[in-house]
């Protein structure tokens, strides 16, 4: 019998294959997180991330120059707070932080979207993401602060916020908070789906935010997961989340694909630092090469079926993507 059905056809030169490419990265679907800390002229790199700092105010507003300008329309605010407590007091602290960073930001370069992670991991002292009693994270009384602290966000001018938390309620909490306080119209894009993963250990050692005591299994999904993981994002649309994040990305690629197809509201990839550290370390071994490496990752997710994707990888793949062009 003839073969009459070659796939490799389409795959001959580089313009056919650029014609019938199902997928594309693109800068506007990046968004880039970044480390922010009290004093000045600090710009600390955090050792398993290359390339990943912690800024000081004055610095991070050096940084973002390169970020404006390689066309990244949107960060993704840390904050390191001066002092830590119980109750993670800097969190909504209307000087802290994050909401000196929302406000600077916004008299530089108000036109960068500006969205802050909504968290209080970065500032208790326990590093759990929420209120604790007797070695267990409260739930129902966090969820007063995660509201607060929304909304100091959005009182320091920030266009969504993004809670990470994952305690329940929490983006209901959040949205009555916002609307009380007159923000109809700030969204709120909620980690609906994110693991009790190892890839968030550089992360922790950024954000000096690792648990002091026991982990976030009984908060975060459990990895093998993935109902739950639809249940979630289920319970997080119902209670107003206008985005949802799923979280990792790279091993997660299924938990992306079922959240496109059942829910289809817009989901964004968060390309974790443990994914950024691993692809860094391997490269900086000369053992793979790194470019391709990210792209190929960056368009799995897209792939998936994620819209955006967060990365500590976008100034590079924002360059990348303008050689192609
Ligand atoms: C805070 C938070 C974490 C990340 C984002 N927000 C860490 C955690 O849950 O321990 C992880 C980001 C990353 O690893 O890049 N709740
Ligand atoms: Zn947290």
């Amino acid at each position: 019998m003839p073969m009459i059905r070659r796939p490799r056809r389409l795959r001959s030169s580089e313009a056919i294959r650029r014609m019938v490419r199902e997928h594309h990265v693109r800068t506007e679907d990046l968004i880039y997180p970044m480390f922010i800390m009290f004093g000045e002229k600090k710009k600390i790199p955090v050792s398993s991330m290359p390339g990943v700092y912690n800024y000081s105010l004055d610095e991070y507003i050096v940084a973002l120059k390169d970020v404006v300008e390689a066309g990244i329309p949107a960060v993704l605010l840390f904050g390191l707070p001066e002092s830590k407590d119980e109750t993670g007091t800097g969190a909504y602290d209307p000087h802290g932080i994050i909401q000196e960073a929302v406000r600077l930001t916004k008299k530089h370069y108000p036109d960068l979207y500006v969205i802050t992670d909504v968290c209080l991991c970065e500032y208790t002292d326990h590093g759990h993401c929420g209120v604790i009693q007797d070695g267990r994270v409260l739930n129902d009384p966090t969820l007063k602060l995660l509201a607060q602290t929304a909304v100091s966000h959005a009182e320091a001018g920030a266009d969504m916020v993004a809670p990470s938390d994952m305690m329940d309620g929490r983006v209901g909490a959040i949205r009555e908070a916002l609307d009380e306080a007159g923000y109809t119209d700030i969204p709120i894009m909620s980690y609906a789906a994110k693991f009790a993963s190892a890839f968030y250990g550089p992360f922790r050692e950024a954000a000096g935010s690792a648990p002091q005591f026991g982990d976030r299994r009984t908060y975060q999904m459990d990895p093998p997961n993935g109902n739950e993981a639809m249940i979630e994002t289920a319970l997080d649309i119902q209670e107003g989340a206008d985005m949802i994040i799923v979280k990792p990305a790279l091993a997660y690629g299924d938990i992306t694909y079922r959240t496109k197809e059942q829910f289809g509201l817009p989901i964004a990839a968060y390309n974790v630092s443990g994914e950024y550290a691993m692809v860094k370390a391997a490269a900086e071994k000369g053992w793979i090469d790194e470019k391709r490496v990210v792209m190929e990752s960056l368009v799995s997710m897209k792939r998936a079926g994620a819209d955006l994707i967060i990365t500590y990888h976008a100034l590079d793949a924002a360059r990348w993507i303008k050689e192609e062009q």
